[in-house]
Parts: C-alpha cells; structure tokens; sequence
C-alpha cells in the first residue's frame, strides 16, 4: 500500500486511460476520442520544412529554449492571432506543451485546495481532470444550443459564499455538445463576469474548424471582444489543426498571470520542444496553415454529412442532436429513460465505441447523452457503426420499456 497524494485520486482520469485505450483499438469502429484524422496529417509538408531548414536551425531543433517559448514562434502566433482581433499588443503569450499544460499551469497558478472552478455542464474531461487534480470544488453550469445558461450562472455566482477563481469555457464547437455560443451569449456571458473577480478561461482549440466560411466571424473570440473590466486568459492550440502529437498550445494573458505562469511552465519542463516550436512555426510562417486549413475544413465538413445523414437514416426517432457548424463531434440526446453507459455496454459488444455522457459531467452522473466524433473516422466506416449504434440504442429502449410495464 502506498501513501498516495490526494492529486491522483481524480475521478475522470480512469475515464481518460478508458477513452485513449478505446480511440486507439484498431478492431473497433471507433467515434470515441476527440482526434485529428490519421490520414490527413500534414506529413510530406513537413517532411519539406525539415529538410530544407539550415543547418544551424535544425541543430537548435535539438537544443533547450527560453521557458516562454522559440521567439521566432511567439512572432509569427501574434500575427496569426492578431488576425482573429487577439489584443496581442497588451498581452503576454506564453507557448505550452498542449493546451492541457496551459490549463494545468493556469490552474496551479490559482487554485488552492477547496477553491471554486465554474465549468459548464458538459465539460471537456481532460480539463476535469486537471482541476480534481489541484483539488479545486467544481461548480458546473448548463449549456444550452447557445451557450452557457446566462439564468443558471447569475444564479450560481449568487448562491456561492466564496467568489470562484476561474470560470472554464469552451465557446467554439464545444467538446463534447458540438455548439458554438451566439454573439449575443457571448457577450451577455462578459455582461455577467464584468466587476465579479472571475477569471474568465476562454479555451478556444477549434474555432479554426468551421465548415462555413459564411460563419467564420461567429468564432470571434470573447478575448478579442476589448472588454476592460473581465480578466479573459485564452488559450489555443495547434492539436486540432496540425496534430497533437506536436504537442503545440499556448496561452495568452495579462503580463502579471504570464510572469508566474512561466516560473510554474519552468518548473514543469522547462522549455516545449524546440523541435516541435521550430516545425510550427516553419509552417506558420510560410503561409503554409490557410491552405491546409482550407483541406482540412471540407474533409471533416464531408465526415460530419455522412454522420449526419446516416444518424437522419438509422436512429430511432426520440434521438435528438443540434448539427455542428464546426469542430468535430456530435451530441446526442438520450430519452431520459436509458442511459449511456447502457447503450455503450451493448455497442462495445458489436465493436463500436463512443463516449458516454456521463465522463462530460463534473459531477459524473448525468448520462443521457452521447458523444460522437467523426473526424477520425474512415468514411466508408461511418454507415456500419451507425448501425450498430443505432440496434444498441433500439434494444436498451426495448429493455427499457420492458422494465417499465413490468
Ligand atoms: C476543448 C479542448 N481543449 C483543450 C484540448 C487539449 O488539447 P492539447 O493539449 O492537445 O492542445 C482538447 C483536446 O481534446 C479539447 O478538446
């Protein structure tokens, strides 16, 4: 017996190993993990970066660099993110290995055991999981097709004895609902922060995922919105857009919130990967990511109408779901009589995998929703696990009322 830390005892970090070993299965039909599309990494563009970088560059490659980041990279992302109405001027930015770390660093940095997260309800696990760690009390807010429920939140921060450190949010194709907040939400959501001392955590890793250019302007993100009194800290990353094993995020705050984060990322790791910064920031500062992103936006478009038009096709029809605009998952509403977590035992059976709702909850209960991911999937698999979802679902609602009449 070992005399663990209470930090590994969180509770969605069993989930994530589940989920990771899930994604990874190579027999199943998997919509479980949140990944990029294996077949369209940008893999002969960089083998190009690499082989025509001079020879001095590729030595650093190998070499440590400041804790904040390979300053041509810190460059080229203010440019990058000046173009999306980021303030870069009166901000810090400071490169992560991930957005996690930044989530993690940010985290450390203000959370004392006890002290109060806000997060919606659903909420990405692998923040969860990060704030159970540094045993934060989470208090979650639901979200609706618009974004957090403006009601709910006003009357959470009221009921709180203690103001919350940090309220986490994912505004652009929510992972796991799939949504994007209106304009309006947005800004109402600012409206409601504005004076309290909240931190806002804006956590922005897809918006450059949208499948309409038409509606690229409703990624615009709080950060840039120029709004005085909210303390906003945003954080991105290259995961979703050139693939996460470069392990690339970063985050951008006030220059106090960058200075102590930077003592923590040092302690941490010292530096992200010069390899994977100086890679990065090749492809940024070659104009390489628009056309890539332009590639990219219409495979995942295709995967997300093939999911759709088989879930129209095959699912019963008390199954419900808003259609993405972006990002790469669909959420599926369960009636309230059947769980999750029972349709999952049934589907797994029959070899497909998702994740079920009751992981996206902080609390870990609510289980009356689905997620679906199509961006890893191979087209012509989509159909067949379809499927065979959609006979798991149709026998745990036969049970159901089974259970029901007798
Ligand atoms: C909402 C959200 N934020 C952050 C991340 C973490 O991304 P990474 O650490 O790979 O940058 C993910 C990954 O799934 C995510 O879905």
């Amino acid at each position: 017996m070992y005399a663990f830390s209470n930090a590994v005892n969180s509770m969605h970090s069993e989930d994530i190993k589940l989920l990771m070993k899930q994604a990874s299965g190579k027999s199943m039909i998997s919509f479980a993990g949140g990944m990029p599309n294996i077949d369209l990494f940008p893999v002969k563009q960089i083998d190009d970066i690499y082989n025509s970088l001079p020879e001095n560059t590729k030595k650093l490659c190998f070499q440590y660099g400041p804790t904040s980041g390979y300053p041509p990279l810190i460059n080229s992302l203010q440019n990058y993110l000046a173009k999306k109405g980021i303030p870069v001027n009166d901000s810090k930015i400071l490169i992560t290995t991930g957005s996690l770390q930044a989530i993690s660093i940010i985290t450390q940095e203000f959370i004392n055991e006890g002290d109060i997260i806000l997060t919606e309800n659903p909420c990405f696990v692998g923040a969860l999981s990060v704030f159970e760690t540094f045993g934060a009390e989470l208090h979650s807010i639901p979200i609706d097709k618009d974004g957090i429920d403006i009601k709910a939140l006003k009357h959470k921060i009221a009921s709180l004895e203690k103001t919350p450190k940090f309220l986490y949010v994912t505004p652009n194709y929510h992972n796991p609902a799939g949504i994007i907040y209106s304009p309006e939400r947005k800004k109402e959501l600012l409206e409601v922060l504005s004076g309290t001392g909240i931190i806002l955590l804006e956590d922005d890793a897809y918006s450059d995922l949208y499948f309409n250019e038409d509606e690229k302007h409703l990624t615009k993100s709080m950060k840039s919105y120029g709004v005085k009194d909210v303390d906003i800290i945003y954080t991105g990353s290259f995961s979703k857009i050139l693939g996460p094993g470069f392990r690339l995020g970063y985050m951008v705050s006030s220059q106090e919130i960058f200075e102590k984060a930077e003592i923590i990322k040092q302690a941490l790791d010292a530096c992200t990967s010069n390899f994977m910064q100086i890679l990065g920031n090749e492809f940024l500062e070659q104009h390489k990511l628009e056309s890539y992103l332009k590639f990219l936006r219409s495979e995942y478009l295709e995967r997300k109408n093939l999911l759709q038009k088989y879930l129209e096709t095959y699912l019963p029809k008390e199954i419900s779901w808003n259609e993405p605009k972006g990002g790469f998952y669909i959420w599926l509403k369960l009636p309230a009589r059947i769980k999750s977590t029972d349709i999952f035992k049934e589907s797994i059976a029959n070899g497909v995998v998702f994740v079920t709702g009751r992981t996206f909850d902080p609390a870990g209960i609510k289980d009356d929703r689905l997620r679906l991911c199509f961006s890893n999937m191979p087209k012509e698999s989509i159909e067949k696990g379809v499927i065979i979802l959609s006979e798991a679902i149709k026998k745990v609602l036969r049970n159901s009322k089974t259970t029901i009449e007798n």
